[in-house]
């Protein structure tokens, strides 16, 4: 087992929190952690609540204002690291700008709103986002989603921004339809032919602003996955060997070599990233373990998480500080903390392991039984 960094206790007493209090707080310790300075930090956690809204203000005390997909206790936020040997792990905050303003139609048009004020403040152009809004804002959306935004915080108090649109805004009927049909409006008019056979389209995401190379990414979702086809779902141009996709996932998912097992109790997703135009091959793959189903307690998924990383040459430290800065709970104490565990593969760059942490605003989902420990208490 492993004991996580101590930190002092939360400043505000438990029953007067508010969503933004405590999700700032995290962010704001993650900043810490990340090596960003205390005015890009301030600035970020500012950012953060200004874009929550008005549900930013509300009590944990009373329960979540709407029951956002974004993560299992309706947390609109959650955080992300991705690390790469050599420097510090990049630190990112998803969150659903919309959340809790009524129907899906005024989210989703509450959450445009919100983006757009943020790409006016740093000057990030949003044509391509404007480019899509008829395919993903219909008058009537269906769920499970209208607009997420992630932003990746950097040094500077800059950060790069991400937008997450549903695909099945107009049905999950159309969804193939309208993914590529926003494909084609962006030039990839190959795209959508390379994609694997999936079993649902779940996000179609763009990158705004200062990239290197603004991508277009298609999320699709696999269930009941067995090792041997997750390590042949990448369609990326000179991507990963399969046998790198099979061990990362065996890892992950906690399934010996040799062993057989599909992931039955929720997806694996993928995501294929396009940022060239003329092969219409994608440029970028990464393959989501949802870890959380898979073991019993967060320090299991911490450990999973801790080979993984030394197997990629990464130094752990920030990842123990990370998981100190989200909670004050002991890792055996829930599972979810740890949402899902990636590995991105991305042209002319080194992989990324990438670590999602939930907010756990909410509710901690109590440890899982092994299934021994089960059997004998029945
Ligand atoms: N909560 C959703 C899920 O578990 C969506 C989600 C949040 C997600 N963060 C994610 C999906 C990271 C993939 C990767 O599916």
């Amino acid at each position: 087992m492993i004991d996580l960094p101590h930190r002092s206790p939360a400043l505000a007493p438990a029953a007067l929190d508010t969503l933004g209090g405590h999700t700032t707080r995290q962010l704001l310790r993650l900043c810490e952690v990340a090596g960003l300075g205390a005015a890009d930090a301030a600035g970020y956690a500012q950012t953060l609540r200004t874009a929550l809204g008005p549900v930013a203000e509300r009590p944990l005390a009373l329960p979540a204002r709407s029951r956002s997909f974004l993560s299992d206790d309706h947390t609109p936020v959650e955080f992300s690291l991705s690390f790469v040997p050599g420097t510090t792990p990049t630190l990112r905050v998803l969150l659903e700008p919309g959340s809790g303003v009524g129907s899906l139609a005024q989210s989703g048009r509450s959450g445009l709103r919100a983006v757009r004020a943020l790409a006016r403040r740093w000057d990030v152009a949003t044509d391509r986002l404007d480019e899509l809004e008829d395919l993903f804002f219909p008058l009537s959306p269906h769920g499970p989603l209208a607009l997420w935004c992630a932003l990746e915080l950097r040094p500077g108090g800059v950060p790069r921004v991400k937008v997450y649109l549903n695909p099945a805004a107009s049905g999950a009927a159309r969804a193939a339809e309208t993914v590529r049909e926003a494909l084609r409006r962006l030039g990839h008019r190959q795209a959508f032919t390379t994609l694997p056979d999936a079993d649902r389209l779940l996000f179609f995401a763009l990158d705004l602003g200062d990239w290197d190379d603004p991508r277009v990414k298609v999320y699709t979702a696999h269930h009941d996955l067995s090792a041997a086809a997750a390590g042949s779902l990448s369609r990326m141009k000179d991507g990963p060997a399969p046998a790198e996709i099979e061990a990362f996932f065996r890892t992950a998912a906690g399934i010996d070599d040799g062993e057989d097992t599909l992931l039955e109790r929720r997806p694996v997703q993928a995501c294929h990233a396009f940022t060239e135009t003329a092969t219409g091959l994608p440029g970028g793959f990464t393959l989501y373990v949802p870890v959380r189903d898979y073991v019993r307690h967060d320090g299991e998924a911490l450990d999973r998480a801790l080979v993984l990383l030394r197997r990629y040459g990464v130094d752990s430290a920030q990842l123990l500080d990370s998981l100190a800065a989200a909670t004050s709970r002991r890792l055996e104490d829930g599972v979810g903390l740890i949402a899902y565990l990636a590995l991105a593969h991305q042209q002319g760059r080194p992989p990324r392991v990438t670590v999602y942490i939930s907010s756990e605003a909410y509710a901690v989902r109590p440890p899982a039984l092994l299934s021994a420990q089960a059997a004998a208490v029945r």
